[in-house]
């Protein structure tokens, strides 16, 4: 059987950041916070806001359009989209939807998958399937967040961390995308401890009303230091399961969700890995949820830092608790 699974690469990638910059200047003088706090602990100095009116599947849209293009495709040789989202622009339809019909892309179905910051690699991971078994051949995979909406700018514990863009990945049999072989990945949840990174009501189980509107409880809560006592020692692990087969000498970049500037070295220092083994660009973004992953890879793809023929690795951890990876041979 297994020989019949077809080779995946990645044919093109794509990103883009709204253009409205939120410094940490400006952030001090909405809560009790510091330029010099924000960046020691987190390494972030702006991050983008989205416009009114621009939604996810706007930023969604965008991206997308740049992943087709770089892949040398039209959006109507499109097979399936997966779209990758904790804040979808409504309910229902699907964010993925939206986007299909933004980017005309006639052939393709499409749906949503939401798990917060480890989304883009679970849709990654997803959409690889479908292209090995031969059920789909050209897959979209987008990563896009609109977290600003769910951000309490009372709340320093959380407004200093989150950003909005977004970020796409195009897949197709690796004959056609002549890069980027997908090797593998995992997908990993832990639903006990939700409570620790949340939106309280909105859903089911608290629909919207009057209270809940009073209360803030549709803001994000999270419990800073669990998330990242749990983010460091999972990349740790991540990393060194993915890579157990092969050996760090084939490494070539670790491009992981940007979670925190201090998770990621001290990750990388338990790794015995140096500073440059990640990319990083959380200092621009700050923490961008399930577009972080591709907004990344797109950034350093296109500054040269995918070594060619070494491995390249993506891990994400967030929400769920949820987390995974996938790993590509450049
Ligand atoms: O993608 C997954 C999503 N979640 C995350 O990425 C979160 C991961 N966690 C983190 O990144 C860090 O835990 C934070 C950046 C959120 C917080 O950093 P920390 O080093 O863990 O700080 P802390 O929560 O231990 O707080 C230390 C102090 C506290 O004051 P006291 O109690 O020591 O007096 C906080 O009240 O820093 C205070 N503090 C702040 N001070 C200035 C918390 N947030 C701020 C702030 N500015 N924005």
């Amino acid at each position: 059987m297994k020989d019949r699974l077809l080779p995946v690469g990645i044919a093109g990638l794509g990103s883009y950041a709204p253009q409205r910059v939120l410094t940490n200047a400006e952030l001090a003088q909405m809560v009790e916070t510091s330029d010099e706090w924000i960046f020691q602990r987190t390494g972030i100095r702006e991050r983008r806001v989205a416009a009114e009116g621009e939604d996810s599947g706007a930023m969604g849209t965008l991206a997308a359009l740049r992943a087709i293009e770089n892949a040398g495709l039209e959006p109507g040789d499109l097979d399936l989209i997966l779209c990758a989202t904790t804040t979808p622009d409504k309910p229902f339809p699907s964010t993925a939807c939206r986007i299909q019909d933004r980017i005309g892309a006639k052939r393709a179905g499409g749906f949503d998958l939401n798990s917060a910051c480890s989304g883009f690699i679970f849709a990654l991971n997803t959409a690889a399937q479908f292209i090995r078994t031969g059920l789909k051949k050209r897959v979209l995979v987008i990563g896009t967040e609109t977290l600003s909406r769910l951000i309490d700018y009372e709340d320093r514990n959380t407004c200093v961390l989150f950003g909005d863009g977004a970020g796409a990945m195009v897949l197709t049999p690796l004959e056609d995308a002549g890069r980027g072989e997908y090797l593998g990945g995992s997908i990993h949840a832990d639903g006990g401890k939700d409570d620790v990174l949340e939106v309280p009501a909105g859903g089911s189980s608290l629909p919207a009303s009057l209270e809940t509107v009073r209360n803030r409880q549709h803001y994000m809560v999270m419990g800073g230091n669990k998330v990242y006592r749990f983010a460091v020692s999972t990349f740790v692990r991540l990393v060194r399961e993915a890579l157990e087969p092969y050996g760090y000498e084939e490494l070539g970049r670790i491009v992981p969700h940007q979670v925190n500037q201090r998770i990621i070295e001290s990750a990388l220092e338990r790794l015995d890995l140096p500073k440059e083994a990640a990319f990083t660009n959380i200092h621009k973004y700050g923490n961008t949820s399930a577009a972080s992953v591709p907004m990344a890879f797109d950034e350093a793809y296109r500054e040269g830092k995918l070594p060619e023929g070494k491995l390249v690795c993506s891990v994400a951890f967030g929400a769920g608790l949820s987390w995974g990876h996938f790993l590509l041979r450049w």
